[in-house]
């Protein structure tokens, strides 16, 4: 009960958020990115904040601002750069989301001039790149880890796979097949999975709306 003597649920606690897209480099003026906005991460940190957390956002390229005492911004371009600062401040925090968009490649040179354009074909090889969520699963001590799964098909299954591979405490699930979800929406539909499988299905709501469900299913877990 010690959260309700502070006056809000999460006072005193430290939240890592996970935002955005990453760009992966082809060269000095291209990448590989996604169209993710950024918006879900963003939400997620403002909600915290206001619930009285100490906030760490960790965003790739995102064309949205926050400004909040209680909100420090990363900004990082690519995975790896994500990967580095969010280790980096993972042990002091109670509360990890990993809302980013990550891209699974990157290009496996970079070249230091801008590619020329000769033949008619041309290939880019991609390596993988480390994966965050799993890589903070691995080393989870106290902190409540939640992932998202954004999936097309088999989603609850996929979802609950993810899950278990990556050692969270809980996922959350949006289908692209729910329209009006997903990338570049302003709304958001979201399945929310904790990790003993109990899933609780929410309606198609603002993406802050979505933020504060989230919030609340993580709250009602940690005071459990
Ligand atoms: N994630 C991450 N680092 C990566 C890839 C994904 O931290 N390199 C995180 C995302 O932020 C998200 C979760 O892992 O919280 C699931 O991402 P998703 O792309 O749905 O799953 P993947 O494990 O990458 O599998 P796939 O894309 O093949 O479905
Ligand atoms: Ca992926």
């Amino acid at each position: 009960q010690e959260h309700l003597a502070k006056g809000l649920p999460l006072s005193g606690k430290r939240v890592l958020i996970t935002a955005g897209p990453t760009y992966e480099a082809i060269d000095p003026v291209r990448y590989i990115g996604n169209h993710s906005t950024g918006l879900m991460g963003y939400e997620l940190a403002k909600k915290a904040a206001s619930l009285g957390a100490k906030v760490i956002l960790v965003s790739g390229p995102s064309h949205l601002s926050i400004q909040h005492n209680n909100i420090e911004l990363i900004k990082v371009k690519s995975a790896d750069e994500m990967y580095q600062a969010t280790l980096r401040d993972y042990h002091l925090c109670d509360i990890v989301i990993c809302a980013a968009a990550v891209a699974d490649y990157r290009p496996k040179a970079v070249a230091d001039q801008k590619i020329k354009k000769s033949t008619e074909e041309f290939t880019i090889t991609l390596v993988k790149n480390r994966d965050i969520l799993f890589s903070l699963g691995e080393l989870k001590k106290q902190q409540f880890l939640v992932g998202f799964a954004l999936e097309t098909q088999n989603e609850v299954e996929n979802a609950i796979g993810k899950l278990k591979r990556k050692n969270l405490d809980a996922i959350v699930l949006n289908s692209l097949n729910d329209s009006g979800a997903g990338f570049g929406e302003l709304t958001n539909k979201i399945s929310f999975i904790d990790k003993n499988l109990n899933i609780k299905t929410f309606e198609l709501k603002t993406k802050s709306a979505v933020a504060a469900d989230i919030l609340n299913e993580i709250i009602a877990k940690i005071y459990a």
